[in-house]
């Protein structure tokens, strides 16, 4: 079994910490925060479960090659001296991805097509053949990624990025990540036990995400697919047992409420809770905000109201009906909100944390609202991401 490898795990910005606290969990050694990255290392087993169980991760990459190149036939030659043929077959299609700073290569697009050659070549002069590329869904997928004169070759265990669980069967017009929707939910301060609410729902995705961290559901046990599964090292034995040492300890189960004004995006999330396989953990409900009433007496909200780029009239009534009605009928509510800087600022309500976050490439505020009926010192103003 590999020993003590390094990996490393993208993310979105913003969510860095938060991956770095599952990866601790999970029990990944020197786990180190970098941009949009955490590196840690483990054993193979540890890869298996990162990519199995991680919620805010979105790909796991295995450096396999770290060298300095000072052309780009220097790429070229140290590719072809590498043996491919270890890690997969001819008859396996593969595809490369880069991310290159370096006035080494004009573009990205040349230097895949640099470490292109080199594989094909390798193969061959091994072999007399050559496996195929298949850019769309390929069995192996490579990452190259360039910095200056400092080239890192690494192997995608992940394949498709984690952020497709697998369960989306459809979609509402604006849904959010699922890798995004699993890290705010651990950003806020939700206990996992008291009941968690999405009264603008959409696909589902943050009502669903919410019913499987609390349910102990890991992404990998709806995603069948992986990259690493197509390897020549592949260990379906060691992958199996991982499986099952994972699902062993299921927490008591906890209900979440999700509700949305659109009956069509209430279809869409209950198919895609059912898919997620999380159904019966969902009350869902057909309703506008405007009309509903918590069902507890401390509840706890966390959801993306509707927003677009700039800011219009009909926005800013919007967040000032939801400041309004949280007021009045929310006390003693828990409530985090992700919008645009701009449209929160119409909800009228003073928040007691802000987090900045990119959604897509669009800046967001995540914020708390704490509704309580007396007064309540805030807290400071708390920006995890810079970005
Ligand atoms: C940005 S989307 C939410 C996306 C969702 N998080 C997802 O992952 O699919 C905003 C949602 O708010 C809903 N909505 C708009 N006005 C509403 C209202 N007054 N009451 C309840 N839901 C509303 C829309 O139908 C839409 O589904």
């Amino acid at each position: 079994m590999m020993k003590d490898q390094k990996y490393t795990a993208t993310t979105m910005a913003g969510l860095e910490e938060v991956l770095a606290q599952e990866l601790i969990k999970l029990g990944a050694d020197e786990v180190q925060i970098g941009r949009r990255s955490v590196y840690f290392s483990g054993d193979l087993k540890m890869l298996y479960k990162a990519n199995y169980c991680l919620r805010t991760a979105l790909r796991i990459l295995v450096p396999i090659d770290t060298y300095k190149i000072h052309s780009a036939d220097d790429l070229y030659q140290r590719g072809k001296n590498f043996k491919w043929e270890d890690l997969f077959c001819i008859d396996q299609t593969f595809a490369i991805q880069s991310i290159v700073f370096s006035d080494l290569f004009n573009n990205s697009m040349f230097a895949s097509l640099k470490l292109k050659d080199a594989i094909v070549d390798r193969f061959r002069y091994k072999f007399g053949e050559r496996p195929s590329v298949n850019s769309k869904n390929p069995d192996i997928l490579i990452n190259l990624h360039i910095a200056n004169e400092v080239c890192t070759i690494s192997l995608d265990s992940s394949g498709e990025s984690l952020h497709k669980r697998g369960y989306r069967l459809d979609q509402n017009e604006a849904p959010m990540s699922e890798v995004l929707a699993a890290g705010l939910i651990r950003l806020s301060d939700w206990d996992r036990k008291s009941e968690l609410i999405d009264p603008m729902c959409g696909s589902g995705t943050i009502a669903i995400e919410a019913a499987m961290l609390a349910n102990g559901i890991f992404p990998g046990s709806v995603r069948k697919n992986f990259a690493f599964k197509n390897w020549r090292s592949f260990n379906a034995q060691l992958f199996s047992g991982m499986e099952m040492e994972v699902n062993s300890n299921l927490p008591e189960p906890v209900r979440i409420f999700a509700s949305d004004i659109s009956r069509r995006n209430i279809d869409i999330a209950y198919k895609n809770a059912e898919a997620a396989g999380v159904l019966k953990l969902i009350d869902f409900k057909n309703s506008d905000f405007r009309n509903l009433e918590p069902t507890s007496e401390n509840p706890f909200l966390l959801f993306n109201p509707p927003y677009g780029e700039r800011l219009t009239p009909d926005d800013t009534n919007f967040y000032a009906m939801i400041g309004e009605r949280l007021k009045h009928h929310y006390t003693n509510a828990t409530v985090w909100i992700i919008s645009t800087h701009s449209c929160l600022k119409s909800i009228g309500l003073r928040p007691s944390r802000k987090i900045s976050i990119l959604n897509g490439s669009l800046e967001c505020s995540f914020r708390k609202y704490e509704l309580y009926s007396g007064t309540k010192k805030m807290v400071a103003d708390d920006h995890v991401s810079k970005e």
